[in-house]
């Protein structure tokens, strides 16, 4: 799907870790030669009429009022009344829509899976772009037909005023120091928060790579629930050595800074805890992914890879480990699973298996039992009958 990443000269995964991931955008000119764009504008028209794709339509002038955001499924005649101008379509979620675009992840995962959001592929019209705007997120932005024109603000955005009444938050006045034309096949990485806005210059398909990062309000409130859980309810803030207060009204320094402190003990928990916590959050599943747990053996998939059939992990599945020595904590869909450090590995290792590779797999010590118990729960699903 995407070939290997063609780094810019002298830079490579470690150095963009260090010197621009999360700092500062970086252009990579003919990222992935020899890419070729299996998702031509027609076909991303069809999946945005698809109920179970997620897709949106910012119009810039022709809506209700100039940056309307439209939410799909749309029709033929949306697109019809579209016209040639003024307007882009985006969809989300696409590698979870479509499995085989996971593939277009790979490239990107030496930044690990639990900071992978989500590939969106754009299309615009000649002109067409979503406004001048920033993101919360990290984003590659790969330009996969036409050629789209990105002007880029100096620094991550400081108080920038937003236009009023738009669907979009729309930067009014935005401020760009640089601009790069992004002929098909170049990519631009953008850290959080960098005013951006991309023009088509062209019939224009761009493919956002998007990261996530837990919000802490959320994080915190999370751990705060789990610790809260585990504790007994006759865990009381004590007093041992209390000084008598000047005024029997008045919460002292030293109870605040007892309260506060013994507060902080119990948040801080313990190692293995936290680790157990962490996992389940960060690879929590939507409350509405439609599961189909099918019972298998480890015959049936014996079989199954004898016969070249194949394993896939869920597309909306999340999955990852924590080691512990020569074992780890598996972790999808929030729930956890005890294992050998090498089946978690190769759990995550790949999204799918098929005749040789999961025979290789099931060689795994361990990697049958778990195979089971993640396909009872439709974490993993296979071509083999359900009986
Ligand atoms: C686009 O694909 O049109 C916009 C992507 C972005 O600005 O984040
Ligand atoms: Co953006």
């Amino acid at each position: 799907m995407l070939p290997t990443l063609n780094w810019p000269d002298g830079i490579d995964a470690k150095r963009f870790v260090r010197d621009y991931w999360q700092q500062r955008p970086l252009l990579f000119r003919n990222a992935f030669p020899g890419f070729e764009n299996p998702l031509p504008a027609d076909e991303l028209a069809g999946l945005a009429c698809e109920a179970e794709v997620s897709s949106r339509l910012v119009l810039e002038s022709r809506g209700e009022r100039p940056w309307t955001l439209r939410q799909g499924p749309f029709d033929a005649e949306t697109f019809d009344w579209l016209g040639t101008e003024g307007w882009s379509l985006m969809i989300t979620d696409l590698e979870k829509v479509l499995p085989d675009f996971r593939a277009a992840l790979e490239p990107f995962r030496f930044i690990p899976d639990w900071r992978i959001d989500d590939l969106m592929a754009s299309f615009a019209p000649p002109g067409g772009s979503v406004g001048p705007h920033f993101d919360a997120y990290d984003v590659f932005l790969f330009q996969a037909e036409g050629r789209r024109s990105w002007h880029i603000g100096p620094e991550p955005e400081c108080g920038y005023q937003l236009l009023e009444g738009a669907d979009l938050k729309i930067i009014e006045t935005p401020e760009f120091d640089d601009v790069f034309t992004l002929e098909p096949g170049d990519m631009l990485y953008l850290p959080p928060r960098y005013a951006h806005h991309g023009v088509a210059l062209d019939p224009c398909i761009t493919w956002s790579i998007g990261f996530r990062a837990p919000a802490l309000g959320d994080l915190a409130s999370a751990w705060a629930d789990n610790v809260a859980a585990s504790l007994p309810d006759d865990k009381l803030y004590c007093d041992p050595n209390f000084t008598p207060p000047t005024s029997p009204g008045e919460i002292s320094a030293n109870a605040r800074t007892a309260l506060r402190q013994q507060l902080q003990d119990v948040l801080a928990g313990d190692e293995t805890a936290f680790d157990q916590f962490i996992g389940q959050f960060l690879t929590d599943r939507a409350a509405d992914v439609a599961l189909h747990g099918q019972e298998i053996t480890p015959e049936t998939l014996r079989s199954l890879a004898a016969a070249g059939g194949s394993l896939s992990r869920h597309p909306e599945i999340r999955f990852a480990f924590v080691p512990m020595g020569e074992d780890a904590t598996l972790f999808a869909g929030g729930v956890s699973f005890t294992t050998h450090l090498p089946v978690a590995a190769a759990m995550c290792q790949h999204v799918s298996w098929q005749g040789a590779s999961l025979q290789q797999l099931l060689d795994v010590p361990g990697a049958d039992a778990l195979l089971m118990a993640l396909s009872a729960l439709g974490f993993v699903e296979s071509d083999a009958d359900d009986d």
